[in-house]
C-alpha cells in the first residue's frame, strides 16, 4: 500500500484516488467496487439482503485481503469504525489522508446519487450528526485532514501530493 483515502460518505475518496492514480502513476483500489466485485452485487443489494451488520462483515473480509495492494486504497465512508479495521488502516504504515466536507456540501453531494443504503435517507441534521459519532474514528488513524468544500479534486490531488513529497 502507498495511500489510504478515508472520510465521510460524499467527501471524494473515489474522485481523489482516481486522480491521485493517473498522477502518481499508481493502481487504485476502491474497497466498495472491490466488495461489489467479490460479492458480485451491488452495495444497495447487499444491504438489503444481509444487512449493514453483513456489509460490515463484508467489507472487514476484503479491507483485511486488501492490506497487501501496491497503491492506493479509497475505503468506505464507514470502514474506519470497527476497531480491527481502524488497527489495520493505522498499521499500514502509509499515510492516512481524511476526506472531510461539511454537512451542507456532503448533503448535496450525497442528493446527486442514489447508491448509499445508508446516506441517501439523511438530511442535513442527520449528516452532522452521523458525522459527529464518527469523528474521532477518523481522528484516530488520520495523518493529514483536508476539508474538501472549496477545493476542486484536482486542488485535493496536489495537496496530496504535497503533502507526500516533505
Ligand atoms: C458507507 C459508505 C459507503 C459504503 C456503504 C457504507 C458508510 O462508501 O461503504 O454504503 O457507512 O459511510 P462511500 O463512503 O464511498 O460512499
Amino acid at each position: 500500500m502507498k495511500l489510504i483515502l478515508i472520510g465521510f460518505m460524499g467527501s471524494g475518496k473515489t474522485t481523489v484516488s482516481q486522480l491521485l492514480g493517473q498522477q502518481l502513476n499508481e493502481q487504485v483500489l476502491d474497497l466498495d467496487r472491490e466488495i461489489e466485485r467479490q460479492s458480485h452485487q451491488t452495495i444497495p443489494q447487499i444491504f438489503a439482503q444481509s444487512g449493514e451488520q453483513g456489509f460490515r462483515q463484508l467489507e472487514h473480509d476484503v479491507l483485511k485481503q486488501s492490506m497487501d495492494f501496491e497503491g492506493i486504497l479509497a475505503t468506505g465512508g464507514g470502514t474506519p469504525l470497527r476497531e480491527d479495521n481502524l488497527q489495520l488502516l493505522r498499521h499500514a504504515g502509509v499515510p492516512v489522508i481524511l476526506l472531510a466536507a461539511s454537512p451542507e456540501e456532503t448533503h448535496r453531494r450525497l442528493q446527486q446519487q442514489n447508491n448509499r443504503p445508508l446516506g441517501n435517507k439523511l438530511d442535513v441534521d442527520g449528516i452532522r450528526q452521523l458525522q459527529h459519532e464518527r469523528q474521532p474514528f477518523y481522528d484516530r488513524c488520520a495523518d493529514l485532514r483536508i476539508v474538501t468544500d472549496h477545493l476542486t479534486p484536482t486542488e485535493i490531488a496536489q495537496q496530496i501530493v504535497k503533502y507526500l513529497q516533505k
